[in-house]
C-alpha cells in the first residue's frame, strides 16, 4: 500500500460506467497538467474491468491530443467491471464474486499514488469501497442523466439535451406537416433531467418523467385540448423510467453481469399506440437511445470536462483523497465520495425547470402538475 506521505509521482485513470461526451476532455484535462509537473499517467483500460485484470497503458500527450472534441472514451469503458461484484462462469452457471483483492493488486502493482475514477453514481459507490481498502481516488462526476446531488451539473448531460433538442426541432417538422402526435423516448432510468431539459429546451407540449408518474386521461385531454385549439400536433417527451400511476416501468431486458441488471426501453410505444387508440389522432414514435451519449461534445461540456480533469489532478497532488470534483454555481471544487453517493439528484415539485415549463403550458400527465 502507498503512504498517504508518499509524493504523487504515478497516477492512474480510469472511465467507468456507460460512455458520455466529454470523457475524452476530462482524460486530456489530467493528462497535460500531469506532464508539466512531472508525473506519470497511467490510463487503465475497459473502466474497472481493466484494474481487476491489470490492462493499461502509458498516456502521453501524444495520445491526449485532439481529443477534445471526440466522443466515446480512447480508455474504453464498461458497466460490467464492478470488481465487488464480478461475474464469474461457474459450471454452467454465472456466479457473482468479489474480486476487490486483485483490483488492490495491480494498483499497488502499478506503483500508483493515486487513481482518477471518471464515472457517474455507479463508479462513485465503486470508488468508495476502493477507498476504503486504502487506494487514493479522487472522483470525477460524469452521466448525461445530471443525477449526481453533488455536483450541479455532470459533464455529458447539456450534450445529451443539445441532441434531444435538435431531434425535438427534427420532429415538428413532421409533427406539423401531417399533424400527427410525435412521442420521443430519450434515456434517464429514476431521474428525469434529460426529458424535462431537453423537452423544455425543444418545445416539448407533454414532458413524462420516472419522478412524476402519468394519469393516461390527462395525456389524451392534453393532445385533444391541443387539436381542438387548432394546434393539430402535439410532441411528447417520455423518459425511459416513465411510467403511470397504477403501473410499471417498461424494462427491455435483464442482465446480471450488469451493475444495475436492468435495462429499459419501449414506453414510447406503449404511450404512442395508447394515445392512438384512444383519441383517435395519427401517432408515431422513435426512440433515440444512445444517439444521446454520442457523439462530439458541446461547448459547454468541453470547457465543463476541462476545468474538472484538471482540478482532480490537482487534488491527487494536493492529496486531496477520497472525494470527488463538483460544480458549485460556476466554480469546480470538491466533495467527499460519501457525500457525493448520498442522494440521488431527482426532478421535485421544487425544481424550477418544472414550474418554467408548466408556466409556458407543459403538461406532465398528473393531476398536480
Ligand atoms: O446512465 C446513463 C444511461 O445512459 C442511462 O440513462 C441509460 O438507462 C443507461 O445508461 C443505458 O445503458 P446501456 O448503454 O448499458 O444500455
Amino acid at each position: 500500500m502507498q503512504s498517504r506521505n508518499k509524493e504523487v509521482k504515478r497516477i492512474g485513470i480510469l472511465t467507468g460506467g456507460g460512455d458520455c461526451p466529454g470523457l475524452n476532455a476530462v482524460i486530456r484535462g489530467v493528462t497535460k497538467p500531469a506532464h508539466d509537473q512531472g508525473l506519470t499517467v497511467l490510463g487503465i483500460q475497459d473502466g474497472f474491468e481493466g484494474l481487476v485484470e491489470g490492462k493499461a497503458v502509458q498516456l502521453y500527450n501524444k495520445d491526449v491530443s485532439g481529443i477534445l472534441a471526440t466522443g466515446g472514451t480512447i480508455l474504453g469503458s464498461s458497466n460490467k467491471g464492478d470488481p465487488f461484484h464480478w461475474p464469474t462462469k461457474v459450471g454452467k452457471e454465472i456466479q457473482i464474486i468479489d474480486r476487490g483483492e486483485d483490483a488492490l493488486h495491480n494498483y499497488n502493482g502499478w506503483n500508483l499514488d493515486a487513481l482518477i475514477a471518471i464515472g457517474g453514481d455507479g463508479t462513485m459507490h465503486i470508488s468508495k469501497k476502493l477507498s476504503e481498502m486504502g487506494m487514493n481516488i479522487v472522483g470525477v462526476p460524469k452521466t448525461i442523466d445530471n443525477d449526481l446531488e453533488a455536483t450541479d451539473q455532470t459533464f455529458g448531460h447539456d450534450s445529451a439535451i443539445w441532441v434531444v433538442s435538435e431531434a425535438l426541432d427534427r420532429l415538428h417538422t413532421t409533427a406539423s406537416a401531417h399533424h400527427r402526435v410525435m412521442v420521443i423516448e430519450v434515456m434517464g432510468r429514476y431521474a428525469g433531467w434529460i426529458a424535462l431539459n431537453g423537452g423544455l429546451a425543444g418545445g416539448a407540449d407533454i414532458i413524462l418523467l420516472p419522478e412524476l408518474p402519468f394519469t393516461w386521461e390527462y395525456i389524451y385531454d392534453k393532445v385533444i385540448e391541443r387539436n381542438m385549439m387548432g394546434k393539430r400536433f402535439s410532441i411528447v417527451a417520455v423518459a425511459e423510467g416513465a411510467k403511470p400511476l397504477d403501473g410499471e416501468m417498461v424494462v427491455k431486458a435483464k442482465d446480471i453481469k450488469r451493475t444495475d441488471p436492468i435495462q429499459l426501453g419501449g414506453i414510447a410505444e406503449v404511450v404512442a399506440r395508447n394515445i392512438s387508440d384512444n383519441t383517435g389522432l395519427e401517432t408515431r414514435y422513435t426512440v433515440l437511445g444512445h444517439l444521446q451519449r454520442g457523439g462530439s461534445p458541446t461547448p459547454y461540456d468541453r470547457i465543463l470536462s476541462t476545468k474538472f480533469g484538471t482540478y482532480a489532478i490537482g487534488m491527487a497532488m494536493r492529496k486531496e483523497f477520497g472525494r470527488m470534483a463538483a460544480l458549485k454555481g460556476s466554480e469546480v471544487s470538491s466533495v467527499t465520495i460519501e457525500e457525493a453517493i448520498s442522494a440521488q439528484k431527482l426532478v421535485t415539485t421544487e425544481t424550477q425547470a418544472l414550474h418554467t415549463a408548466k408556466a409556458v403550458g407543459v403538461s406532465f400527465g398528473t393531476e398536480d402538475y
